[in-house]
């Protein structure tokens, strides 16, 4: 029987840290046992608010396919490709944004949330308001029927079922309407305790060397409440507590906080465990991480195999959006 169609995406703003690892890419790995699944880099989703650094979006999109492998992704069980290196991408969202409402777009929450979070940037450009447009584009033209991202990307997701719904009402029945496969997942907070994120400055990244992650970890906000080592702190107070949620064992989380209400272990003990259980998540992926950077030419191979195949789906699509929408 044939696989249903899986596709993500992860736009290439920045370097991926564990809060990606956790939250998108072992959920990616599990799934492409399961499912026919599309991965790819998205570049030009991070032109559209990265459009002034280039530098760094060029960066960005080598250490995601880099991690994208070195993280589980195997490329004999999906497929993985550069959003930019297939071109019908950009035709179905000119398509697409011929019959796609105004209101609809300057209505998804994340246009204006986005323009207050990034206030440095001038994001009153179309590109940007365009966002969900190209992601719709993205999903549809793989015919996908999943589509797993945090619950972020759900009004993205709602609007990519609109305007499939809008193209099979007007034309004909072509794309199925992705559903959101929400991805649950605890809550990785940075070493600052906010969300982790790179804008922040408080991420813990994949291609850090373990010293930078020992140093990180060290040096991370602990209970503010607990100055002394003879303070009791309270382990829910703590992002360190809350990182080994995610990476500790429970007995071990059940000791470190025991310690911690009862001042019987101090915060550097506490972290050490977590320091333990992280690099021994990190090893693996460093080591296929230097594989594949002592071998460009590997990594070169699967991303054009990936991209190849890719298109070849994108192009039968778009040879019925053609006729579907009168040109020949
Ligand atoms: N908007 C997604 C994010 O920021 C990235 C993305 C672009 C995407 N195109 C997609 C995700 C298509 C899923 C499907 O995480």
């Amino acid at each position: 029987m044939l696989k249903d169609k899986v596709l993500s995406g992860m736009q290439s703003s920045g370097k991926v840290h564990l809060g990606n690892l956790v939250g998108a890419l072992q959920n990616w790995v599990k799934l492409q046992d399961r499912y026919d699944c599309y991965y790819f880099v998205a570049d030009w989703h991070a032109l559209t608010t990265g459009y002034s650094t280039p530098s760094v979006l060029q960066e960005s999109v080598k250490d995601l396919l880099i991690n994208f492998l070195a993280s589980g992704l195997d490329p004999d069980k999906c497929t993985i490709f550069l959003q930019s290196k297939v071109l019908e991408h950009a035709e179905l969202h000119l398509l697409l944004s011929m019959i796609t409402p105004l209101g609809w777009l300057e209505r998804v929450p994340t246009y204006k949330e986005k323009q207050q979070e990034l206030q440095d940037r001038d994001l009153s450009t179309y590109g940007f308001l365009g966002y969900p447009l190209l992601q719709t584009a993205d999903i549809i033209i793989y015919r996908a029927k999943y589509v797993p991202v945090g619950i972020d990307q759900v009004p993205h997701l709602e609007i990519s079922r609109e305007i499939a719904r809008r193209f099979n009402h007007i034309y004909r029945d072509i794309f199925p309407e992705p559903e959101a496969l929400l991805t649950e997942f605890p809550k990785v907070p940075g070493v600052d305790g906010r969300k982790m994120s790179k804008s922040y400055d408080n991420a813990i990244y994949l291609s850090d060397t373990p010293k930078e992650v020992e140093q990180k970890i060290r040096t991370m906000t602990t209970d503010p409440a607990r100055i002394k080592r003879t303070d009791v702190g309270t382990p829910d107070l703590s992002p360190v507590f809350q990182l080994h949620k995610v990476f500790s064992t429970k007995e071990e989380q059940d000791e470190v906080a025991e310690g911690c209400r009862t001042a019987g272990i101090g915060c550097i003990d506490c972290k050490k465990v977590l320091i333990k259980n992280v690099l021994n998540v990190l090893e693996p992926i460093w080591a296929k991480r230097q594989e594949l950077i002592n071998n460009p030419g590997q990594l070169q191979e699967i991303v054009d195999k990936g991209t190849e195949k890719a298109r070849k789906v994108a192009q039968e699509t778009m040879k019925l959006v053609r006729e579907a929408m009168g040109l020949i």
